[in-house]
């Protein structure tokens, strides 16, 4: 771990040590959760093969069940590799075979209030999936085919995704709120031929122009031959005759039924883009039968899933977490979910909790960023709704600290609840560290233990384990079924990147952590030049080339800032070109810059115009300087620095910029 990373690492553990409050389940939720036997834990880790083997048979209907557990040829796994089974099968079909057809899969919530809310049930969902599965084919889309979708939180969006399962076309969901330039990116480097889009999608009460967008990324993504335009505002969009078709004409005319073709286990179901070091972004690549086994055990386990429960999970399916635990996870288990359109705080802060009383919502998933947002929000918008069917909180994306998660606790859990605080990522496919609610002992800021069968330790640099109460860095010594097999066409950054510090066998998540006595885990935030802004990764390297494609720019730096909301947020310095003049209004423009190229979420805190950036005499950034000025901590040792008077200025200008001096008391 850098300097700087460390001694962060260590505050956050001394903040951490201090937090001593233990929550333990109630006995009434202790003895009516769903995994309430202790001894799952030790049964697992003793028969990893055994226990998955268990699982997948319990909770999956496979056309050929396997007889093969995990084959583990480091750092490349698969997983029941002689079984065949059809992922949009185990969502629907064997739930409407077996007479259940008339349960709700989604009650859908349309931002704009009470305009298309409705119920869909599983039978509805398995005819919209043949139908499109049978457009589909009808466009010539088949197995081993990737497709493009790039839509807002509409039930559509699932639709195509196990519509594509269906027929084995694998899914390269891009969050609607992606750049045209990242959309194009994504489909160009995995070669989708179609894309799925829509006029355009609700957000905050305006309009977000996914069509038009779209039409500018497929500029840069030649193998896309073809859009399917789903009508959502019904705005005017510009439709190419022979390339664009609606979705209502798409589907129009085709069955309702749709044989569903058993895959091998290892087919690939999607690849999903993630941040990482270089700008480039990582197209992570899940299969079949070990993701949907993994997803689906967890996600009843973890949110204690009983049939009548009305669950939520409030993160948007263009992200990892929507993939399993809005999309895969819950309709493998036939449960009841809500899938809200649009933004939290519109029309007013107490949307969710509105729609919680609404709906009779029992179990509630989000990121700390939404927490604290609520928090400053004000405790008197949850006040105002009853939300006495809430019976299990969830968090996901970065560290919850404490106080968000007492927080949480009291005004919405209401004192009742337990919180889960699950740890994983894009990569993981499915959660690793949590608690299992009705078993374990939460504690405000720590994600607890290992999922059953997952071997996690923490190691120092040189790939001993360290001892408890020490940070260090998370590995995963294991394989388990719902790992990434590997990087879409790049399977050499797939080892270098995750496999290589502490060789093949070895998961690196690219983590820092500790485990305290007891053995659970505290996560402590990203080791890389990766921020996580809202649970989001953002790699410093992507801002920093997209600024550099700027005109005016000669050179930028980028790092992370700490944020009260947002968790970090990504915080630029930039070097302008000979004859550019400084001015608010260009830093302004900079900032505009990235939230086009990349996306709104991208955009920086603020761009900072200097004359120098710190550099070694062998001309290299010193990025432990850059964090230490966006962190406002002391500098550190400045004495290899080319000139050190550099980081100086950088330091007023940001402090001017992040930390204004507080007015004088009385003012
Ligand atoms: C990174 C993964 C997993 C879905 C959302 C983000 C951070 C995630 C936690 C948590 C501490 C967390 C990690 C991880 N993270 N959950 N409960 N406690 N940190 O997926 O974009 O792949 O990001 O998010 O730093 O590496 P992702």
């Amino acid at each position: 771990m850098g300097e700087a990373t460390r001694e962060a690492a260590e505050a956050a553990i001394d903040v951490l040590l201090q937090e001593r409050r233990e929550f333990p389940p109630s006995a009434e939720f202790a003895s009516g959760a769903v995994a309430s036997d202790p001894g799952v834990y030790e049964r697992a880790d003793a028969d990893l093969d055994g226990f998955w083997l268990e699982q997948t048979r319990e909770f999956l209907t496979w056309a050929t069940p396997p007889a093969q557990g995990l084959d583990w040829d480091p750092p490349h796994c698969t997983w029941f590799a002689d079984g065949a089974l059809n992922v949009s099968a185990n969502c629907l079909d064997r739930h409407v075979e077996a007479g259940r057809g008339d349960k709700v899969a989604y009650h859908f919530v349309s931002e704009p209030e009470d305009e298309d809310d409705r119920a869909i049930t599983y039978a509805d969902l398995l005819a919209d999936v043949c139908r499109f599965a049978n457009a589909l084919r009808g466009l010539g889309i088949g197995k081993g085919d990737v497709v493009g979708l790039y839509m807002g939180m509409v039930p559509e969006l699932a639709v195509a995704m196990l519509a594509c399962a269906r027929i084995g076309a694998p899914h390269v969901v891009v969050f609607g709120g992606f750049s045209a330039e990242a959309l194009g990116e994504r489909l160009e480097s995995t070669g989708a031929s179609l894309l799925v889009t829509q006029d355009e999608a609700w957000r905050k009460g305006g309009r977000v122009p996914l069509k038009v967008t779209a039409d500018a990324a497929i500029e840069l993504a030649p193998t896309v031959e073809h859009m399917v335009v789903l009508r959502r505002t019904g705005a005017d969009v510009p439709m190419q005759d022979g390339r664009d078709v609606d979705w209502a004409a798409f589907v129009d005319g085709q069955a309702d039924t749709c044989p569903a073709e058993p895959m091998e286990a290892e087919h690939m179901l999607f690849a999903l883009h993630t941040s990482g070091t270089t700008a480039k972004p990582k197209a992570v690549v899940h299969t079949s039968g070990g993701y949907l086994t993994y997803v689906a055990v967890t996600h009843r386990w973890i949110f204690d899933i009983k049939d009548d429960d009305v669950y939520w999970c409030a993160a948007d399916i263009g992200w990892v977490t929507g993939h399993s635990y809005i999309v895969y996870g819950p309709l493998a288990n036939c449960t009841t979910g809500v899938l809200y359109e649009g933004d939290p705080m519109y029309p007013a802060p107490d949307r969710h909790w509105d729609i919680i009383e609404r709906y009779g919502v029992t179990q509630y998933y989000t990121a700390p960023t939404l927490i604290r947002a609520f928090i400053k929000a004000g405790p008197e918008h949850p006040a105002g709704h009853d939300l006495s069917s809430l019976r299990l909180l969830g968090s996901v994306g970065e560290p919850i600290n404490p106080e968000a998660w007492v927080w949480y606790w009291k005004y919405i859990g209401g004192e009742r609840c337990p919180i889960v605080d699950t740890w994983w990522q894009t990569e993981t496919g499915g959660i690793m560290i949590s608690s299992l609610p009705g078993l374990v002992t939460a504690k405000p800021g720590s994600a607890t233990r290992p999922f059953p069968g997952i071997r996690a330790a923490v190691f120092d640099e040189r790939g001993n384990p360290v001892a408890p109460g020490s940070g260090g860095y998370l590995t995963i010594t294991r394989p388990w079924p719902g790992m990434f097999r590997t990087l879409y066409q790049d399977d050499e950054r797939y080892v270098s990147n995750y496999f290589s510090r502490y060789g093949h066998s070895t998961y690196f998540p690219g983590d820092g952590a500790r485990q305290d006595a007891e053995g659970d885990f505290w996560l402590l935030g990203r080791v890389d030049d990766v921020m996580n802004v809202s649970g989001h990764r953002l790699s410093t390297i992507e801002l920093e080339s997209t600024l550099v494609e700027h005109p005016a720019v000669a050179e930028a730096a980028a790092t992370a800032a700490p944020d009260p909301l947002t968790g970090q947020t990504p915080l630029c310095f930039v070097l302008l070109r000979a004859g550019r003049e400084p001015s608010d209004e260009l830093a302004a423009e900079l900032r505009e810059w990235i939230g086009e190229k990349i996306g709104k979420i991208a955009r920086p805190k603020a761009v900072i115009i200097v004359d120098d950036l710190p550099k070694t005499r062998s001309g290299k950034i010193m990025r432990r300087l850059l964090k230490d000025v966006a962190e406002g901590h002391e500098l550190g040792d400045t004495t290899t620095l080319r000139d050190p008077a550099v980081v100086e200025d950088l330091k007023r200008q940001t402090d001017a910029v992040l930390r204004p001096k507080d007015p004088p008391a009385g003012v």
